[in-house]
């Protein structure tokens, strides 16, 4: 039997934390071509293999998200991706959910698929070495308008039942509700819908039955909306997302871990380290907290590699450095 409350606390080792790296087919595709790189399932392999590969990634990575393609696809040392990362000590997660569609009530919102085969799916990708697994709602701010009520209850009821499924097989949950950054809202309203979005996910888990001490929270910060044109301060950012958490997660549950949803690598760096300072300086928090970033761990790395071979090490070099300053953020 499986310790998933162990399994959940063991990511949040001092000083580590998690690597995103579970962008489905069409993103990852899309991600790449923006740095001109090519696509294809080769091509993805040795993106992951870019980041899984890097020697040293050890003293800051807890765990990775891959996507479920790479539980299958093999590092250049032709060790399964899975089993590279656990000779490691690093633990292998999967994103369970299968991305997003319009919804049918409100067409400007998102809602995430992919509950119909969980149970079979959660099953195979245990037997493939996941031992923790990930689902993303997205919530959308527009003014007054978005998020609406159906749609906050909808995501939701869905993480719920996830998280449900996946501590049944057996997996731990990171339940990834991201209120995104995209949109011209204030700070604090972004700190409100994260509070609404918040306290009815802490609800259903409890309608749910779900075991709260191996769930883990990953979040968004509270933040000004990307096109508000307000840059606020990481000092700001940790006030309003350390209030909110406070206010609407119970002390219970294993973690939280922090995306990094579209800032650039400093400021999710600069933010997380002010949130880990005021946290310290409150006297702590019950819950441990750490990253989960995707983009804003790889970004740099993309930049040099492009593709090419004779760019690794240099990619390498730049993925570790960022790994250095987000684990130094932490302390
Ligand atoms: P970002 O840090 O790029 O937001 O990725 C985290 C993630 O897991 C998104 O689903």
């Amino acid at each position: 039997m499986i310790d998933l409350v162990a399994t959940a606390r063991s990511l949040f080792a001092p000083g580590k934390g998690i690597l995103a790296a579970d962008s489905s087919i069409l993103t990852a595709t899309a991600h790449l071509a923006s740095y001109g790189i090519g696509a294809g399932e080769e091509m993805r392999r040795q993106y992951r293999d870019l980041f899984f590969g890097t020697e040293g990634i050890e003293q800051y990575l807890s765990g990775v998200i891959l996507f479920f393609e790479s539980l299958l696809q093999k590092g250049n040392d032709g060790k399964p991706f899975p089993a590279l990362l656990v000779a490691r000590g690093i633990l292998p997660g999967v994103k369970v959910d299968l991305g997003t569609e319009p919804m049918n009530a409100s067409t400007h919102e998102l809602i995430t698929r992919g509950l119909l085969d969980l149970p079979e799916r959660l099953v195979a990708y245990k037997r493939q070495g996941a031992v923790f697994t990930k689902w993303r709602a997205v919530i959308r701010i527009d003014g007054d308008q978005l998020p609406t009520t159906i749609a906050v209850h909808e995501n939701i009821k869905r993480l719920a039942q996830y998280a449900k499924e996946a501590q049944a097989a057996g997996l731990v949950p990171i339940l990834e509700p991201e209120v995104l950054y995209e949109g011209k809202h204030s700070r604090r309203h972004a700190r409100a819908v994260i509070q609404k979005t918040l306290s009815t996910l802490f609800s259903a888990l409890a309608e749910h039955s779900v075991d709260r001490a191996s769930v883990i929270l990953k979040t968004s910060m509270a933040l000004s909306g990307s096109d508000s044109r307000r840059k606020d301060t990481p000092e700001e950012v940790a006030e309003d997302t350390l209030a909110v958490l406070l206010e609407s997660v119970p002390r219970q549950i294993a973690g939280i871990v922090f995306l990094s949803g579209g800032q650039t690598p400093e400021q999710a760096t600069d933010n997380l380290s002010a949130i880990c300072r005021l946290s310290r300086a409150k006297g702590g928090t019950s819950w441990p907290l750490t990253f989960s970033y995707g983009r804003a761990l790889q970004e740099e790395a993309l930049a040099i590699w492009k593709g090419k071979e004779e760019n690794v090490p240099a990619a390498r070099e730049a993925f570790l450095a960022r790994l250095a300053k987000v684990s130094a953020a932490l302390k």
